[in-house]
């Protein structure tokens, strides 16, 4: 007989593979059982007992596409530091997060990183892993921090194709790719084409046409389409696996599916944007079509049924958010002043931490385009597979993390933004009709929502590493 510290009772736990009606029996912060009747053969003593009768026991969502507390131009501040997104992040169901340690121009990884973790030290309500985005690939970056970071468990990296300031060249990306063939990192690729985005913003200032909805027409799908199909090229020729990042359209979907069929290891991710808005949601009045600038940006509603196919057909791996949280009505996020003078200088980035789950729960599993295990995959299983966190997270398994999320599917709600608790004045999915929502969280084996109730407390979330690809997990 086992004494357990906590049984959930009663529910239809799901997998990334299975759904089936079970226990689960957690001691220590992680599942040791999983079976029928546990509380009936448990050893008496002081258990805690979830009846989640009627509700699904998934995996804590994982969203390894997160922006918190990132340094984002000179008078711009993000909406959210660790303490707000974290919390935000598990009213939404994750139990963990991936943001993005930014390295400054000419600086060291290190210093950001250690900073980076001062941030987030003591003031999380989820776990949270990072990734490295890397700005300044310096030979000392590329041949000593890197590598040594690699292995320390800093095992991701993002690289952008577009953003003044930001932006690495082929040559750069070739040699980034190259330290993670070697080391076993993942390069993760934000693709667009910084050169046409530029002749296009041009073109569109001299016109005078400066209003939000430029955003749009000035980084179209060939501009993502081009980059895509580079950036999987030069990972050809590296000969290395790469996640090609919130994916928009149906043509950059067929860059990933062509570049599978020559035998190139891709993984691809797309987000809420690109299934729930469109272009025309920057056509806000009075500029509130800022509230939609995000790179991509939404396309129409052609794109979201491809985005959809997506989903249901398995060319995206993984459903995550970018959140990335600029107040709207604040001069320090979308209505910066030089923002209103012109599309270029609005923050680019949206929120919804909160609300992924709920939107990929209700438009797919509860409309029938996706079954749970499905769900249970792109919400978490596929997260920990890219970046070196499973079998310890994103599972349901005997040895695993206790994270979970229950899942409520009668509960029906609208998106409200006064409801939801980032750090941002707006969301831009406001108005939408859910139906299911996570009413319980558990982060290792600790309550942290309730019945739809905060019980954890900051602080009670950990920094986790990653494992390079090919390192050993047992
Ligand atoms: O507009 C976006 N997506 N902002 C976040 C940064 C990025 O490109 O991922
Ligand atoms: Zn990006
Ligand atoms: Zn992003």
């Amino acid at each position: 007989m086992t004494q357990f510290d906590l049984i959930i009772q009663g529910g239809t736990i799901a997998t990334a593979s299975d759904i089936f009606k079970a226990d689960v029996g957690i001691v220590g912060g992680r599942i040791v059982q999983i079976g029928e009747n546990l509380v009936e053969n448990a050893q008496a003593g002081d258990v805690q007992i979830i009846d989640a009768s009627g509700r699904y026991v998934l995996p804590g969502g994982i969203d390894s596409h997160v922006h918190i507390s990132q340094p984002s131009g000179e008078g711009i501040v993000m909406a959210d530091d660790f303490e707000s997104g974290t919390r935000s992040a598990l009213f939404g169901g994750n139990t963990m997060i991936m943001p993005f340690c930014l390295q400054e121009k000419n600086g060291p990884m290190r210093a950001a990183l250690n900073a980076y973790h001062e941030l987030a030290e003591g003031n999380c309500y989820t776990d949270v892993s990072f990734h490295l985005i890397v700005s300044d690939p310096t030979d000392t970056l590329l041949s000593q921090e890197l590598p040594a970071l690699a292995a320390d468990g800093y095992a991701s990296f993002k690289v952008f194709m577009t953003y003044e300031g930001l932006r690495l060249n082929d040559a750069e990306i070739l040699k980034t790719l190259d330290v993670a063939r070697s080391t076993g990192a993942t390069v993760m690729v934000h693709c667009e084409n910084e050169e046409a985005i530029r002749f296009l913003i041009a073109r569109h200032e001299v016109a005078g046409d400066v209003a939000p909805r430029a955003h749009a027409s000035t980084r179209p799908v060939a501009v993502e389409r081009e980059a895509t199909h580079r950036a999987l090229t030069l990972a050809e020729i590296v000969d290395v696996p790469i996640v090609i990042v919130h994916v928009s359209n149906g043509e950059a979907m067929d860059e990933i599916a062509r570049a599978r069929a020559r035998g190139i290891k891709v993984v691809g991710e797309t987000c809420p944007q690109y299934l729930m808005l469109t272009a025309d949601d920057l056509d806000g009045m009075d500029w509130e079509g800022a509230k939609f600038v995000c790179s991509p940006p939404p396309r129409d509603k052609a794109a979201q049924e491809e985005c959809w196919r997506g989903i249901e057909t398995g060319l995206f791996d993984l459903f995550s958010s970018d959140h990335c949280p600029f107040r709207y009505d604040d001069e320090r996020g979308k209505r910066t002043p030089k923002g209103l003078e012109s599309f270029r200088h609005i923050p680019n980035g949206i929120p919804g931490v909160e609300t992924r789950l709920p939107i990929l729960f209700s438009e797919g599993v509860m409309k029938g385009r996706i079954d749970l295990p499905r769900f249970v995959a792109l919400s978490a299983t596929n997260h920990a597979k890219t970046y070196g966190l499973y079998p310890e997270k994103g599972t349901i398994a005997i040895g695993a993390d206790a994270d979970i999320a229950i899942w409520d599917p009668s509960v029906t709600r609208t998106i409200r933004h006064a409801d939801l608790h980032d750090g941002a004045d707006y969301s831009p999915y406001e108005g939408i009709e859910i139906t299911g929502w996570p009413t319980t969280v558990i982060l290792g084996g600790r309550v942290m929502i309730s019945d739809g109730k905060l019980v954890g407390k900051k602080g009670d979330g950990a920094y986790r590493s990653a494992r390079a690809r090919g390192a050993k997990s047992v």
